[in-house]
């Protein structure tokens, strides 16, 4: 990209009179015309401000990036303005007047979107080397950040795996032996109440520590799905039946929305029922008898990066569920932890339940988001593909 097109500074030497800018009337000479095309057709985002921190040029990945919708104004008007509802972009793009070194590749979060973008920051300089404006290059990276954290989450289950197979190889025998052991001893002490009661908890320890084996395994074993045509509304009804049984749902109202035009998806039914039951269990736990639970659906495409989506391929079809509750929410400092195997706040927690949801939303090629504020509540959002007819599914 030439760091001096016309496009930053219309009076610069070099400019032709006749290079007026479009949306300020006149026709635009071709070679602005071309520039302008240029930008207009690349697939990263592009903003371009000028010395006096208006907007000199954005496209459209531009604004589909930072979710904006494009108004006639918004070229001449300062950046900050026209990035009011995107704080994060309008820091990082002040920074190319303020920082004395450009970052080559850097990153931000759009928090109310939650998207990673990385971009790269140029100053645009006029043919008398004087600054005159400033452009930034960007990409949407989610999508390929959601696929190397989970290629990461990946290797860690398959080393996770390879260990706890060996484990429970050696466990199982020893607990096995434990429990026969404990029940012949039983046996040869029916007249002692004390040693019958010892045994006892010694038989039901080893069999916790057996299901706890038996747990791992289940976990770090690859997923089969069983694909067939799902109603979400069957599923939903059966994991809250299923949540009941395991946590106490005491006096939490709980409400499902579900619109009538929702179509079946491809996937487990099975697994999906276990994905609501394990959220819904924890919603019941973090409400403790009190509160209330919203459990709503709705019908979406995916926006995907044009770098990863095919040209000429649609949009996927989604559907979003959101599992909302009124506890306490999860603290900012866990929210990177609670996906990890094994993390628990709860004493008698094993920790899997959330590992056990992304395993499950990843096989079926979705995803799962948190959003929650400490003392403000959780809400899960699982977005599922309706369709495995592109062959997403393993
Ligand atoms: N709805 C929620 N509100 C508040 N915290 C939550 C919520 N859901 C999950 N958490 C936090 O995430 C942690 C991990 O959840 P996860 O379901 O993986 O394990 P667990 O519930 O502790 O144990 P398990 O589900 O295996 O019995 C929980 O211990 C809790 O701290
Ligand atoms: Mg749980």
């Amino acid at each position: 990209m030439p760091e001096n097109t016309n496009l930053s500074d219309d009076s610069a030497p070099g400019s032709t009179p006749a290079a007026a800018h479009p949306l300020r009337g006149g026709s635009p000479a071709p070679d602005d015309r071309f520039f302008r095309h240029i930008v207009d057709s690349m697939r990263n985002g592009v903003m371009a401000i000028r010395r006096d921190g208006t907007v000199a040029q954005m496209n459209d990945e531009a604004y589909r990036i930072f979710g904006l919708v494009r108004d006639a104004g918004d070229i001449g008007a300062p950046f900050t303005e026209v990035l009011r509802e995107r704080p994060d972009a309008s820091r990082a793009l002040a920074g190319a007047f303020e920082l004395s070194f450009l970052p080559n590749r850097a990153e931000f979060r759009l928090k109310g979107l939650d998207r990673v973008v990385g971009y790269t920051l140029s100053r645009v300089r006029d043919d008398g080397d004087e600054i005159v404006g400033a452009v930034m290059f960007f990409k949407d990276l989610t999508r390929v950040e959601q696929l190397e954290e989970r290629e990461r989450l990946r290797d860690r289950l398959a080393s996770l795996g390879e260990m706890a197979a060996g484990i429970a190889h050696e466990l199982k025998n020893p607990l096995a032996g434990i429990e026969v052991m404990a029940g012949l001893l039983r046996r040869q002490v029916s007249d002692s109440k004390d040693a019958q009661s010892l045994l006892a908890d010694i038989i039901s320890e080893a069999k916790l520590a057996n299901a706890i084996v038996v747990e791992m395994l289940e976990f770090v074993r690859p997923i089969r799905l069983q694909v067939e045509q799902t109603e979400l509304s069957a599923v939903l009804h059966q994991a809250v039946t299923l949540a009941e049984t395991k946590a106490k749902r005491g006096d939490v109202v709980l409400t499902v929305n579900l619109p009538t035009d929702i179509p079946a998806i491809d996937g487990d039914e099975h697994q999906l029922c276990q994905v609501f039951t394990n959220l819904l269990t924890n919603a019941f736990e973090a409400l403790d008898g009190h509160g209330t639970i919203d459990i709503t659906a709705s019908v979406g495409a995916t926006d995907e990066d044009p770098a990863v989506v095919r040209e000429g391929q649609s949009p996927t079809p989604i559907v979003i569920v959101d599992v909302s509750d009124s506890g306490p929410g999860v603290p900012d400092e866990l929210t990177d932890r609670i996906f990890n195997p094994f993390f628990t706040t709860k004493p008698q927690g094993s920790g899997l339940g959330l590992p056990i949801v992304r395993k499950i939303v990843d096989a079926h090629d979705g995803r799962i988001d948190l959003n929650s504020c400490a003392g403000g509540g959780t809400r899960f959002r699982i977005t599922l593909p309706i369709s495995n007819s592109t062959g997403w599914f393993r």
